[in-house]
């Protein structure tokens, strides 16, 4: 598998410089789906599946070009999600249920004459467990939401353990499993139910089930959380930097997110009437050339 994935990388490189001709196209389409496994069913959705790669393929080239000129901070790659287009993502991997509103009775606020270090990156501090693969489920609200915890988790305690997502899947009734959900739900739920089950007691299989929670694989409570206001960036900073890694919601509905691959991203396209997607923010930082970012975990991509 791995060596199909490096041959293939090859040919992408070699394609910055001149577009691919239809042969080389054809076993790089042939390489990719043995790369991801994929089978459909006959020439029909092949070639349905192909054209919307192409585009894919299209648009992860001039990215890159443009890249190469300096004109973006960030470059993409091809990956598993090649042959759909970000309506499809959309469908099936995000399922983030935004509330329209902040709840202003339950809002963090930063202190006022507050001094924040320039960077912090709860990776480096041990707080952050392994980037997971969330299958073909809506669960980022889940995952989100187990990553604030196991921060909270390490900050009291100081032991980095998995929790479950699939706790939450399970038993948030408030929320819609694979279906999608909010963090707030999940949090109210650990809290009311006093606690969450390891990863280990009680695995991930990214599909709806019965709640099974088992009291004797808990690894962890909620006592309470705030929500950070809308839009505030301020706010967001203070709460990482004075709390740990926080639950946040993002646009991830443009081609540029489903194909990132490295560097700092940044889609003027990136719509924020439209979130979509949940992930955590585990810190943040500058840039030697003065850019600010967020540092953001989100899910496994081969
Ligand atoms: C909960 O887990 C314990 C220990 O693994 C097991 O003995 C018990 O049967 C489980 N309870 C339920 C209701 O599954």
């Amino acid at each position: 598998m791995h060596v199909c994935g490096g041959v293939f990388l090859l040919m992408l490189g070699s394609a910055v410089t001149h577009t691919l001709d239809s042969a080389s196209l054809d076993s790089a389409w042939e390489s990719w789906k043995t790369t991801h496994m994929r089978e459909y069913n006959g020439q029909g959705e092949d070639a349905v599946r192909r054209t919307i790669w192409e585009k894919n393929m299209q648009i992860i080239e001039s990215h890159n070009q443009e890249y190469e000129l300096g004109i973006h901070t960030y470059e993409l790659g091809m990956n598993q999600f090649g042959d759909m287009t970000v309506e499809e993502m959309a469908e099936k991997l995000m399922g983030l249920q935004m509330p329209m509103e902040n709840d202003p009775m339950n809002t963090y606020v930063p202190g006022s004459l507050e001094k924040l270090p320039k960077s912090i990156d709860y990776r480096k501090l041990g707080y952050v467990t392994p980037v997971r693969n969330q299958g073909s489920c809506g669960s980022c609200w889940a995952f989100s939401s187990v990553g604030a915890l196991e921060g909270q988790l390490m900050k009291t305690t100081g032991q980095l353990v998995e929790l479950s997502p699939q706790n939450l899947v399970d038993c948030v009734t408030e929320n819609d499993g694979c279906g999608g959900g909010y963090m707030t739900n999940a949090f109210n739920y650990v809290r009311n139910n006093r606690g969450i089950d390891s990863e280990e007691s009680y695995p991930y299989v990214g599909m709806d089930q019965q709640c099974a929670y088992n009291k004797s694989g808990k690894a962890a409570e909620c006592r309470g959380f705030k929500e950070v206001q809308k839009g505030s960036e301020k706010a967001l900073m203070s709460a990482i930097a004075k709390v740990g890694p926080v639950s946040v919601g993002i646009d991830a509905m443009q081609s540029t997110f489903q194909f990132y691959k490295s560097g700092v991203y940044y889609d003027p396209n990136c719509d924020k009437e439209n979130i979509n997607h949940a992930v955590l923010a585990v810190g943040y930082g500058v840039t030697p050339k003065g850019k600010k970012y967020w540092i953001v975990k989100n899910r496994y991509v081969t």
